[in-house]
């Protein structure tokens, strides 16, 4: 393999400073505490393409846990220990977490005179894992900062685009690998190499996926439901007959022609200055589901345990879909606008891309952005916050209230913020009764 490169000028200039000082500071805890410690996987491989990544996931040679308790003082951030495992988390804000590892030991014990049992721990750390461009690692101690560890080539793949797994037995040992060699070749345009390709055949044929526990499979899904390419990563599942095991009894090319077209519909609905859905994923599972028989389809979302509410859009998009594009084929001629707009107020936000996918004409497409800016400038003044104040508690009815709120305003009939607040205490008022 090809180690003691030193990358630590690649990881200056892809980092923010904030990173590079919490990378410097590990290396130099380590130091003190005797250890070593190193960056490993996805970061390595991003910052060597010269993408960010701010996921850092620490391999501590020593004591892992001891290493983030020290590393959580020196910032003042929380740690959650994992003493079973050998690991902790510390976490620096909501969204800014780091996982730390303390490096598997051998069952057995290498001679103490050995020189290679230190390194020889981060070897079976690497090895454990799906691919070698995810299989690389970088020096943090001071004297050997930014070197690269690269026990398996994962360099020159990365340079020659090439998933490839590290031994045979890596999709049988865990098969939501075969989704990630899919996102990993998708997201980089990379290649699976023939031998990996022909594992993970074999290992789909016999069946393995099978065996996963829908919550992991989950796990993976979302991550590729929200990536740029996951019309991509959803074609090749259908190519690798990976795609029935994920969406039983949902057919890929009935939906194909609209998954085609839906990385440039979320580009353009973003690109007009219109509500980007917040769960970029639910587009997906949406546009996947939407030729599917509601039985199906609440299937599909119970296998991964959707929540009541999300379960409620994919429904709702499945049911009113035809009937929405239908108006909107028909306007301007015999429909009001503020009757279609109306129609699309009650259509989820997650559906607008897959609508506008299947409106395929330009003229159908433009008269779909008239709408949604009409839907933009009749956006009600008040919000969620003046329903908290009447002592509402948070949940389903602000949403319901606050659409029932903005049709009304379609419809021209609230000219004050005082007639929007009046009509919101009503309807709060009527809803309640209703469902006691
Ligand atoms: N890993 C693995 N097998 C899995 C999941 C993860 O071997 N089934 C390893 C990989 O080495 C990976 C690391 O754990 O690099 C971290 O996993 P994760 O955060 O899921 O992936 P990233 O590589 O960081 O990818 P992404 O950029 O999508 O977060």
């Amino acid at each position: 393999g090809l180690t003691g490169r030193n990358i630590g000028w690649v990881l200056e200039r892809t980092l923010p400073s904030t990173v590079r000082n919490i990378l410097r500071q590990a290396g130099q805890i380590a130091d003190r505490m005797g250890f070593k410690v190193y960056a490993a996987g996805g970061l390595v491989r991003d910052v060597l393409l010269g993408h960010e990544n701010l996921d850092i996931d620490l391999v501590v040679e020593g004591d892992g846990i001891l290493l983030a308790l020290e590393l959580g003082r020196a910032y003042n951030a929380k740690v959650r220990q994992h003493h079973q495992f050998g690991t902790a988390e510390v976490v620096f804000s909501d969204d800014f977490k780091i996982d730390v590892a303390t490096a598997r030991v051998e069952f057995y014990a290498y001679p103490a005179a050995l020189p290679q049992v230190e390194s020889s721990t981060l070897h079976q750390d690497l090895y454990r894992r799906d691919f070698t461009i995810n299989a690389m690692a970088v020096a943090l101690n001071e004297d050997s900062f930014g070197n690269l560890v690269d026990f398996f080539d994962g360099r020159e793949d990365l340079q020659n685009h090439i998933v490839r797994v590290l031994h045979n037995l890596s999709f049988i040992e865990d098969p939501t690998r075969i989704l990630r060699a899919i996102r990993f070749e998708q997201r980089y345009g990379f290649k699976i190499e023939p031998q990996t390709l022909k594992f993970l055949n074999e290992s789909v044929r016999r069946g393995v996926l099978a065996k996963v526990s829908n919550d992991r499979l989950w796990d993976e899904l979302k991550h590729i439901l929200a990536e740029t390419e996951a019309e991509g990563m959803l074609r090749r599942m259908e190519e690798l007959g990976v795609w029935a095991y994920i969406f039983p009894r949902v057919n890929y090319w009935e939906v194909e022609p609209v998954l085609k077209d839906l990385p440039r519909s979320i580009r353009q609905i973003s690109d007009w200055g219109m509500m980007v859905p917040s769960s970029g994923w639910l587009v997906y599972f949406i546009a996947v589901l939407h030729w599917s028989d509601a039985e199906i389809a609440r299937e599909n979302c119970a296998k991964y345990n959707l929540s009541k509410r999300q379960t409620e859009k994919v429904l709702a998009a499945l049911k009113g879909w035809s009937s929405t594009v239908a108006l909107i084929w028909k306007a301007p001629r015999h429909v009001k606008v503020s009757q279609l707009a109306k129609a699309l107020l009650q259509m989820p936000r997650e559906s607008y891309p897959m609508l506008l996918a299947i409106l395929e004409e330009d003229e159908l497409k433009e008269r779909f952005r008239e709408l949604l800016n009409i839907i933009k400038d009749s956006k009600p003044r008040i919000n969620g916050k003046y329903i908290k104040q009447l002592g509402y508690r948070p949940g389903p009815v602000y949403r319901e209230a606050l659409d029932a709120l903005w049709r009304e305003r379609l419809d021209g009939n609230l000219r004050t913020e005082e007639d929007e607040q009046a009509f919101v205490r009503d309807y709060l008022a009527r809803l309640t009764k209703r469902s006691e």
